[in-house]
C-alpha cells in the first residue's frame, strides 16, 4: 500500500539514482513522474558496472522491479529506444517497462525550438539541456501536444502533426530563419518508433492503483529537483515541470492520501548546472576542489557543474515544500581534506538578514550568504558504515545540517557505490 516519493532537494544531481538503487528490492515499482531526458542518474552496481540513466527509471537495475514512465514525463522515443537497446545489450532486461499512454512526446520541433530560443535569449538564456523539454511541456499546456497514445493511431498522429506544424513551421522559418519540418517524414519516423514501443504502452495509473491495492510498494522517483521546479524553484531558471513531491501525484495519478513518506536527497555541498542565482557558489580553488573531487560534470551534457557550499536556506525550503520525512545526505566524502567547511545559515539581502528563501526573485539575486564556520576533517571516510566511525567534525557537520534543515538525516553517502553509506535510521517504507 505505501507510495514513497524520492526528490532532489537542491538544483539536481544530488545522487537520486544511487538512492533509488539503494532502496532496491523493497520496492516493486519505480515511477518517473516528470521531466524527460534532461535527467541523468548515475548508478554503480556492486559488480562495478556504471549506468547513466536518462528516461528509464533507476529501478530497471533492480531484478523484479517494474519501471514505470508516468503520464507527467515527456518522452523522446528515439532516446528511450536507444536506452532500452543499450541496457538490453548490457544484460539488463527491460520487458517489464510500462509507459503511460498519456505521457507527451518530444517532437523534432521541440528540440529545434529549444535550441533557437536559447540562442535568441543570449545572455538571458536558461542554459537548458537542449533536449526540447520546455517546448514539449509548453505544447502540453497549450493543448497542442502529441501523446504516446497518438502513436497507436496513424491517422490521428498525422492530423495532429499537420495542425501543430502549420504554426511551428511559420515560427521556425519566419522568426528564426530555420528550415521547415516535414510532416510526412516526422509521421513516418514516429510510426517506426510506435511499432517498438507498443508492447510497453499501458494505462499506468490504473496499473499503479491496482498495485497499491494489492499491497505493493511504489517509489515515485523525481528527476531534477526542488529549486528547478517551475513553481517552487528559481524561476525562470528552472525546468518546465514539477519535481517537488506534489508533482509526484499529478505525474503518476497516485492520490496524495497514498503517499506515506518523502525522501529528500541532498548533497553535503551544492551544485548547479545552467544559469541562475546560486548564493553559495565558489569561483576559486574551493569550487575547483569540489568539482574535481566530486567529479561534478553533467551526466547528460558533460557540462561542468557550478559548485559551492551547503545552503541551509535551500534545505529548509525543500523540507517544507516537499514534506521531507527523511534526508539522505550524499557525497560527504568529497568534503574530506578541507580545513573549513562553512554552512550558509541565512542570507543578507540589501543589508537585511533573511532566514528563508526571499519572496521575490530579484531579492534572491541580491542574496549574500551568511556563513557559519565548521572545522573540517582529514580522514578518508569512504569505509565508514556507522555514525560512530565518522570523524567528530564530520558527524557534527551532518548534525548541524539536520538541525538547520528541520528533517532527520537517515542516510549519509560516503562514496558512489551502493554499499558506501552510513545508515542512521531505516528509510521508508
Ligand atoms: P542524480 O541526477 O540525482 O541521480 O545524480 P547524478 O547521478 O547526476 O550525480 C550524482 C553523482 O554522484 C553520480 O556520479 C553518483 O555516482 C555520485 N554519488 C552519489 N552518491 C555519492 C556519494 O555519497 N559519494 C560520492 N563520492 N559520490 C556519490
Ligand atoms: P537530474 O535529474 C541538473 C537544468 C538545466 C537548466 C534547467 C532547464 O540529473 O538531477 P531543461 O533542459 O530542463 O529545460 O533545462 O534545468 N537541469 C538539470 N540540472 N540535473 C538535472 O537532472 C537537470 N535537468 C535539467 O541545466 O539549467
Ligand atoms: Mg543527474
Amino acid at each position: 500500500m505505501p507510495a514513497i516519493v524520492l526528490i532532489g532537494a537542491q538544483w539536481g544531481d544530488e545522487g537520486k539514482g544511487k538512492v533509488t538503487d539503494l532502496l532496491g528490492e523493497r520496492v516493486e515499482y519505480v515511477v518517473r513522474y516528470q521531466g524527460g531526458n534532461n535527467a541523468g542518474h548515475t548508478v554503480i552496481l556492486p559488480d562495478g558496472r556504471r549506468f547513466a540513466l536518462h528516461l528509464m527509471p533507476s529501478g530497471v537495475l533492480t531484478p523484479g522491479c517494474t519501471p514505470v514512465i508516468g503520464n507527467g514525463v515527456v518522452i523522446d522515443p528515439k532516446v528511450l529506444l536507444g536506452e532500452i537497446d543499450s541496457l538490453t545489450e548490457r544484460g539488463i532486461p527491460c520487458e517489464r517497462l510500462m509507459i503511460s499512454a498519456d505521457a507527451h512526446l518530444i517532437m523534432p520541433h521541440h528540440r529545434a525550438m529549444d535550441r533557437v530560443v536559447e540562442r535568441y535569449l543570449g545572455s538571458a538564456r536558461i542554459g537548458t539541456t537542449g533536449r526540447g523539454i520546455g517546448p514539449a511541456y509548453g505544447d502540453k499546456v497549450a493543448r497542442v501536444g502529441i501523446r504516446v497514445q497518438d502513436l497507436l493511431d496513424p491517422g490521428i498522429l498525422r492530423q495532429k502533426l499537420e495542425l501543430v506544424l502549420r504554426e511551428k513551421n511559420q515560427v521556425l522559418v519566419k522568426v528564426y530563419n530555420r528550415k521547415a519540418i516535414d510532416v510526412g517524414a516526422v509521421t513516418e519516423e514516429y510510426l517506426s518508433y510506435a511499432q517498438r514501443l507498443r508492447p510497453y504502452i499501458t494505462d499506468t495509473r490504473l496499473e499503479l492503483a491496482r498495485a497499491l491495492e494489492r499491497g505493493a510498494t511504489v517509489l515515485l522517483e523525481g528527476a531534477q529537483a526542488t529549486l528547478l521546479d517551475v513553481d517552487h524553484g528559481t524561476y525562470p531558471f528552472v525546468t518546465s515541470s514539477n519535481p517537488t513531491a506534489g508533482g509526484a501525484c499529478v505525474g503518476s495519478g497516485i492520490p496524495p492520501t497514498r503517499i506515506t513518506g518523502v525522501i529528500g536527497v541532498i548533497k553535503a555541498y551544492t551544485t548547479r548546472v545552467g544559469s541562475g542565482p546560486f548564493p553559495t557558489e565558489q569561483f576559486d580553488a574551493i569550487g575547483e576542489h569540489l568539482r574535481k573531487v566530486g567529479m561534478e560534470y553533467g551526466t547528460t551534457t558533460g557540462r561542468e557543474r557550478r559548485c559551492g557550499w551547503f545552503d541551509a536556506v535551500v534545505a529548509r525550503h525543500a523540507v517544507r515544500v516537499n514534506g521531507i520525512t527523511d534526508l539522505v545526505v550524499t557525497k560527504l566524502d568529497v568534503l574530506s581534506g578541507l580545513e573549513k567547511v562553512p554552512i550558509c545559515v541565512a542570507y543578507e539581502v540589501d543589508g537585511e538578514r533573511v532566514d528563508e528563501l526571499p519572496m521575490t526573485q530579484t531579492a534572491f539575486h541580491h542574496a549574500r550568504p551568511v556563513y557559519e564556520e565548521h572545522d573540517g576533517w582529514w580522514e578518508d571516510i569512504t569505509k565508514c558504515r556507522t555514525v560512530q566511525e565518522l570523524p567528530d567534525n564530520a558527524r557534527r557537520y551532518v548534525e548541524r545540517i539536520e538541525e538547520l534543515s528541520g528533517s532527520r538525516v537517515s542516510v549519509i553517502g560516503v562514496g558512489p557505490g551502493r554499499e558506501e553509506n552510513v545508515l542512521l535510521h531505516p528509510l521508508p517504507p
